[in-house]
């Protein structure tokens, strides 16, 4: 980082899904003291924060993201002083701490749910949802649509006869809050203030763009006359998807934005660079600027990358608007090839191309999210439907098949699955053919993914943090995208045939073996990327 930066302004944030990163207790559920005894592992990779999804108290029907006590650690995971433990060690080994923040929606299980249902209509204790009566045929308030499938509602009855619904944008066991309430922006302000207390560094805001929601009692038409109503169909196409929902009166609405300039004061009477990074799927991209106005949020995530096809063209485009659009709010940029919501990077792309497009990623100023085991090269696991745990699959009836498979635990060393994970039996199963893909057996080979990451973490850090803005001078052409930065030229090369290019350089890094620089040529095979010290 520059003189000046804020610490999260190039920083790397390693995302660690606790319910997958290491069991210490042998129940077969990754745990708060499981990973204080790894982050080792993450100071070694390089990474300078942590960001862990929820461990709050939760009946862990959508992955902890149905929180029941948002400033409760769930038993699975541990205890407040487990927490605090792995905070105060995370700091000992130079690592910020992120925790997760989910706003939208709270557990069924939450007692501001449970006293709703107990009751009555009109209530100030149902005032904290969305309550409402049924349509005159019975039907629900409106023809919303469940991002997990099936409708938004679901009734109530009560013995005193009435029979509202209330709104989920998820599964039936998480409520969407109601932010018109007082009650509700409170509570959340104590949520922020707990975890900043008990000394974490900041925040990754669930859903950060659902809070706001308009005409609730209206119908909703998509206005491009892509369908007659909301219809999330399981079968749709994500881009389809994301058109439909660019338009939906429940997404990206004005009114979560006073939100994040209240979080943002109080963040602010912390003076200790306190920062939170936004999950918004917005549509068109450039509607993400508007979290990280200059009195808002400080980072938003870039989805761009996590659905992008291996292709130069599309990618220089892609990185290049991105960089655009934030240079005009002033605020960095956010690069994501993985998360517990999608395919794995080596999945959609294979490991080779997974490991150049990563190299590449890796050299961009801004800030680096790397997923648990991406590090790995891990792909998605074959999961049997019998073991699967997202409630997208239920609710899709199995058409969709859910997010499990980027979700199994880590294979940490050993010979046998689970692979030092966990001493019982882990909670979703481990491929026995990762036993290549093992931290230790990873360790051992020069050549690995987890060496490549380590390498190139290691200088990102001493040459390109702080190295300023990148010069492109391939622009997808021919399937070849590079630029320079700093001392440093940056080859991605899409295609599958070998590109040999001039070069006056040394190679720092190529993402394969078969990446060679020899007598001012530089070798760059099909699906392979290199950084180039040209100074
Ligand atoms: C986004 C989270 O990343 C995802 O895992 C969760 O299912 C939804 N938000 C709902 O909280």
């Amino acid at each position: 980082m520059s003189a000046g930066e804020p610490w999260w302004a190039e920083s790397v944030i390693y995302q660690i899904y606790p319910r997958s990163f290491f069991d210490s207790n042998g129940d077969g559920e990754g745990d708060l003291p499981g990973i204080t005894s790894h982050l080792e592992h993450v100071q070694s990779l390089g990474a300078d924060a942590i960001w862990l999804s929820p461990f709050y108290t939760s009946p862990n029907k959508d992955g902890g993201y149905d929180v029941a006590d948002p400033r409760g650690v769930d038993p699975r995971f541990g205890n407040l002083e487990d927490a605090r433990a792995m905070i105060a060690r995370a700091h000992q080994l130079g690592l910020r701490v992120l925790v997760d923040i989910v706003p939208n929606h709270f557990s069924d299980q939450h007692r501001w749910f449970k006293d709703a249902i107990s009751a009555k209509p009109g209530s100030v204790e149902r005032s904290r949802f969305h309550f409402y009566d049924p349509k005159a045929d019975g039907t629900p308030p409106n023809n919303w649509i469940s991002l997990f499938g099936g409708p938004a509602w679901t009734q109530v009855k009560s013995s005193d006869g009435s029979a509202q619904y209330y709104l989920h944008l998820f599964d039936s066991s998480q409520p969407d809050l109601n932010w018109d309430n007082q009650d509700v922006a409170d509570d959340f302000e104590k949520t922020l203030r707990f975890w900043l207390d008990l000394g974490a560094d900041g925040f990754r805001i669930d859903v950060a763009h659902g809070l706001a929601k308009e005409n609730i009692l209206v119908d909703h038409h998509d206005p491009q006359g892509l369908s007659d109503a909301l219809r999330l169909d399981v079968e749709m196409s994500s881009e389809k998807r994301g058109e439909l929902l660019s338009s939906v009166p429940f997404f990206d609405r004005d009114g979560v934005h006073p939100i994040y300039r209240n979080w943002r004061k109080l963040f602010d009477s912390y003076n200790r660079d306190v920062m939170a990074v936004a999950e918004a799927w917005v549509h068109p991209p450039v509607r993400a600027t508007r979290y990280v106005r200059n009195d808002e949020l400080q980072q938003v995530f870039n989805f761009d990358l996590l659905v992008a096809p291996f292709d130069a063209a599309f990618l220089y485009k892609c990185i290049n608007d991105t960089l655009e659009m934030l240079r005009r709010v002033n605020a960095p940029a956010t690069w994501a090839l993985s998360n517990h919501d999608t395919p794995r990077v080596a999945s959609r792309h294979g490991a080779k191309a997974s490991r150049a497009l990563a190299l590449f990623v890796m050299a961009l100023p801004g800030s680096c999210y790397i997923y648990n085991g991406q590090e790995l090269g891990l792909p998605d696991a074959e999961i049997a439907d019998a073991d699967r745990q997202d409630p997208a699959f239920f609710r899709t009836k199995g058409v969709h098949k859910g997010r499990d498979g980027a979700r199994v635990p880590m294979p940490w060393n050993g010979g046998q699955t689970p692979f030092g994970f966990s001493s019982g039996k882990p909670w979703l199963p481990i491929p026995e053919n990762w036993r290549e893909l093992s931290v230790s057996a990873q360790e051992a080979d020069a050549t690995s993914t987890l060496n490549l990451y380590r390498k190139a973490l290691k200088i990102r850090k001493e040459n390109l943090v702080g190295a300023g803005e990148i010069e492109w001078v391939d622009h997808g052409e021919s399937g070849l995208i590079s630029f320079a930065r700093g001392e440093f030229a940056i080859y991605l090369n899409t295609s599958s045939t070998v590109l040999q290019i001039p070069s006056v350089g040394t190679l720092a890094l190529g993402s394969d073996i078969d990446v060679t620089l020899e007598n001012g040529s530089l070798t760059l095979p099909g699906a392979t990327a290199a950084w180039v010290a040209i100074r």
